[in-house]
């Protein structure tokens, strides 16, 4: 098996391993589990779907900061996209070639300009300002800058507000009509190099021609900065192609789906085309492993109550989003319909609403898929709930990639003050 399945014992398997063995094994719930096999499938899906473009992907680090599993995408050929100072350096630390990383953000801030530009990264500009203080930060560390002109082109991606980025009104990207005043002052800058264009729609998106309509206006772009006596190296077309959460399996679109929507179109542009992807690398690749407290009924309502809160996994919380849930062995409690909340104090914390499951025992585990992406990335400590541990299951072996975080790393944050 690769992944996460259900075997035909009824018990839920990641790779060769039971989930049961492993919380046996591991007594340090909640935890999150990761599939190095399905990582590994992941990129190897985007290499595949780029064969025969000139490419490279980065991977969005944002979608999880785990080290050894930056350390993994490094070695099977990924760059790295970043968001932040720390980020790169983080990158740095997992091994990734620095020039073969890609720096975005509207709000980048002086230092990390500096840093940037020093490390050779590629930097997508976002606004009038950003040009300027990369401008400055070329000329402080007299280095040259090499930009990518991130492109608002004003396509809808048909998903939640909040993850949607590249609409008119969106706080992301440059729109057309200000183009030119970019071009101009790059030409005036002999420490800025014009390296590309970019543009990113959004995430969770599972209608993969809007890449397509994306890119269309991007080579009208390049077209027109070709035509100033520019040289681009790269189209970078993003990233934000949606998993299957739901699990459905159905026809669900894939990075070969994706390229192929504007393979015809870039094929013979002479350019380096990157993909962003975050989400698809590592969003399925990993389950919160819970415990289940209890489970109660009030009203019409009833609930299991698992170790698991928002505290370590928000976006059920923060988007109403849809992570699958399922017990991980079988039983014979009878099928109810239940909210999974944790214990964490406000009402905002549920892991899943509506679910029919069998009616588990206090003791049983209870997993949420496809928390890969965004979810130990976005994990607080809220209600001092730390921070969960990782593991993954590499050449048929579990290893802990991550140690949890404890009351003392909190308690030492106030040591000496
Ligand atoms: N490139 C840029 C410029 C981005 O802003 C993002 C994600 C990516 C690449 C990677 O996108 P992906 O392939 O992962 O969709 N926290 C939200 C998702 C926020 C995405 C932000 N930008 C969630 O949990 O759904």
């Amino acid at each position: 098996g690769l992944g996460f399945y259900t075997g035909e014992d009824g018990y839920l398997y990641v790779d060769n391993l039971r989930i049961d063995d492993i919380r046996a094994e591991v007594k340090n719930s909640p935890f999150y589990l990761y599939s190095q096999n399905r990582i590994t499938a992941n990129y190897q899906a985007y290499a595949d779907a780029l064969k025969g473009l000139d490419h490279f992907v980065g991977y969005a680090v944002k979608a999880n900061n785990n080290l050894p599993i930056m350390r993994h995408l490094q070695s099977l050929g990924s760059g790295a996209v970043l968001v932040s100072g720390n980020e790169l350096q983080a990158a740095e630390a997992a091994g990734f070639d620095t020039t073969r990383t890609i720096f975005n953000g509207n709000g980048k801030l002086p230092e990390e300009l500096r840093l940037a530009i020093l490390k050779g990264a590629l930097i997508n500009v976002d606004s009038e300002f950003d040009l300027e203080n990369i401008a400055a930060a070329a000329k402080a560390v007299d280095r040259t800058a090499r930009v990518l002109i991130r492109i608002n082109p004003d396509v809808d991606p048909q998903v939640h507000a909040y993850v949607s980025t590249g609409l008119a009104n969106s706080k992301f990207g440059i729109r057309n009509s200000h183009l030119q005043w970019f071009l101009n002052r790059i030409r005036e800058e002999p420490l800025l190099e014009l390296a590309g264009v970019h543009s990113h729609l959004g995430s969770t998106i599972t209608k993969v021609d809007i890449f397509r309509d994306a890119a269309q206006i991007m080579i009208g772009f390049i077209k027109q900065i070709r035509a100033e006596g520019f040289d681009p190296k790269y189209l970078n077309i993003g990233g934000g192609l949606g998993i299957d959460y739901y699990r459905r399996g159905d026809a669900f679109p894939s990075p070969a789906d994706l390229v192929d929507t504007v393979r015809d179109l870039v094929a013979d542009l002479g350019l380096t085309m990157i993909l962003e992807p975050g989400r698809s690398m590592i969003g399925n690749a990993s389950a919160l492993v819970n415990t289940v407290t209890g489970t109660k009924t009030n009203g019409n309502k009833n609930f299991i109550v698992v170790d698991g809160s928002m505290s370590a996994l928000i976006r059920p919380s923060l988007y109403d989003a849809y992570q699958h849930i399922e017990l991980t062995a079988p039983g014979d409690g009878p099928e109810q319909v239940f909210d999974i909340v944790g214990p964490v104090c406000e009402s905002a914390d549920f892991l899943g609403k509506e679910r029919a499951l069998r009616t588990p025992s206090a003791g049983d585990g209870l997993v949420v898929h496809d928390a890969g992406a965004y979810c130990m990335a976005m994990a607080s400590t809220y209600n001092l709930k730390m921070r969960p541990a990782e593991y993954w299951v590499a050449d048929g072996q579990l290893k802990q990639i991550r140690r949890g975080e404890t009351l003392e790393d909190h308690l030492r944050m106030f040591e000496g003050l």
